[in-house]
């Protein structure tokens, strides 16, 4: 058997499947929430997610002990960007700033100026997101912090550090620093120049789908497996979700509506376009790479909606698809926490514009999910410029239980979205199916397979042409507004 281990910003899950890839048993243990000490920051500390790991696996060795014992080999998938600061001695220097951290904004700037080729060389634009910027800014805020800085790992690094003792880190992920030179699969000694840190501050490099070390013996013995239990490289939660749903061929891919919302597409080579924001990365398998548009409030959105106005969000989007009739006068700018694709703006806000005394919740509830659906059509329309076309996408995420936001995306992107049957085609799927790839030299192609399909959702032409008239006016209102608020 082989397990796959996710470490999502909410807790973590750990999944067995067998040589066939079906799914035996699973485990999940909630991670303390990220705290956010000022607005915009995102904070969490490292060791919870080995605490939650540690419960996790433990949970399914009381539930599925023989399986677990069989366990040959482990895949990780974690969340992106994260930087886990280490001294000496694998001492944590300060909590882990996240994905979701906008206050390195300024650092941003002040490293595209400082090389000016940047962008061509990582094929990404500096975003607070990713991982350099958020050392620079410890560099320029907490100097004693940084000069004490001995490796950066990203979450899933580190919580491999404690399986195996090894410092490693796979490509998809690894694309994510903005350290690496993501055409060639190789740390950039420029970019991490830029941040004042050289190769020694960084992990081995593997690819996802290929052996990163073997399991810790105590950890074997803790969990009644042998010795030599191989940890696969595993890939950045995205990627590992693609080989989940068995995305891995160009034009592949998955729209995923969870808190934040990726629009995901594998290429056959690298395939930059920083003009739009795109996130140009390395697939979790060799020789394969993926883009992304990243929207920060996805489901997050709703749940915003929810907490103000104290419906569940399962309430609002079934109030809003009972009274649905087409697009409505309020639009809604979805950038409660700024944005990445295609605006690169950590500053920016969202909006509600067009109200009226007849706008009522399930109003508001439709204009998010269209908002959001709007984003998800930025991200289509930057990803063409780049010269993608997609071929397929599946739904996943929280939000894909909603059938109005199908078809509001199907009708939007113009193409057919497939939803699969129940069941966890996540992160932890694709993890642990990097884990059989890495245990027995299986071939990718082979094991990440398409799920079995529930519905295929189609667009509804006949609200096509509304759309694309209230599209153009979503896009019309970020610039106007933006200007407003400077
Ligand atoms: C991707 C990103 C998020 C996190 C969420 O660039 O920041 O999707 O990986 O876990």
């Amino acid at each position: 058997t082989y397990l796959g281990i996710d470490i999502g910003t909410s807790g973590v899950k750990a999944l067995l499947i067998d040589e066939r890839g079906r799914a035996l048993g699973e485990a999940s243990a909630a991670a303390v929430e990220p705290v956010r000490p000022h607005p915009g920051w995102s904070e969490q500390n490292p060791s919870d997610w080995w605490t939650a790991t540690l419960a996790a696996v433990d949970k399914l060795r009381a539930s599925h002990p023989s399986e677990l014992a069989s366990v040959r080999g482990i895949g990780l998938s974690g969340h992106m960007h994260g930087a886990t600061l280490l001294g000496k001695n694998d001492e944590v220097l300060r909590p882990a700033i996240l994905w979701n951290d906008g206050r390195s904004a300024a650092e941003c700037k002040e490293m595209e100026a400082a090389l000016p080729n940047l962008r061509q060389l990582a094929g990404n634009i500096a975003m607070p997101g990713f991982t350099a910027p958020k050392i620079a800014w410890v560099c320029k805020h907490e100097p004693v912090i940084f000069d004490k800085i001995e490796k950066v790992l990203l979450p899933k690094a580190y919580v491999r550090l404690l399986l195996t003792g090894d410092y490693v880190e796979d490509m998809s992920d690894a694309a994510g620093t903005l350290w690496l030179d993501v055409a060639k699969r190789d740390w950039s000694d420029e970019l991490l120049a830029v941040t004042g840190l050289n190769r020694s501050h960084m992990p081995r490099l593997v690819e996802g789908s290929a052996p990163s070390g073997s399991l810790r013996r105590e950890l074997a013995q803790r969990w009644g497996m042998d010795a030599n239990v191989v940890v696969a490289g595993g890939a950045g939660d995205n990627a590992a979700s693609a080989a989940g749903i068995g995305a891995i061929r160009p034009g592949e891919g998955f729209v995923s509506l969870g808190t934040s919302g990726v629009l995901f597409v594998s290429n056959e080579r690298f395939s930059p376009n920083t003009e739009g924001a795109v996130h140009a990365f390395c697939h979790a398998i060799p020789d394969t790479w993926h883009q992304m548009g990243v929207i920060l409030s996805a489901t997050d959105s709703l749940n915003w909606l929810s907490r103000i106005t104290g419906q569940k969000q399962a309430e609002l989007s079934g109030v809003a698809e009972a009274q649905f009739t087409g697009p409505g006068e309020e639009i809604f700018l979805p950038y409660l926490s700024g944005e990445r694709t295609p605006h690169n703006n950590a500053g920016a806000r969202g909006s509600f514009v067009g109200l009226s005394h007849s706008t009522d919740t399930a109003k508001l509830a439709q204009a998010v999910m269209e908002g959001v659906t709007f984003a998800f059509r930025d991200s289509q329309r930057v990803l063409s410029d780049a010269g993608t076309k997609i071929d397929r996408l599946l739904a996943v995420g929280g939000g894909s239980k909603s059938a109005l936001w199908l078809k509001l995306i199907a009708t939007n992107l113009d193409m057919e979205i497939a939803l699969p049957e129940d069941g966890d085609f996540g992160g932890a799927l694709g993890a642990a199916r990097l884990g059989l790839c890495a245990a027995e030299g299986a071939s990718p192609q082979t094991v990440m397979t398409m799920p079995p399909i529930k519905t295929v959702i189609a667009p509804d032409r006949s609200l096509s042409a509304a759309y694309s008239d209230q599209y153009a006016r979503y896009r019309a209102l970020y610039p106007a507004i933006e200007e407003a608020r400077s």
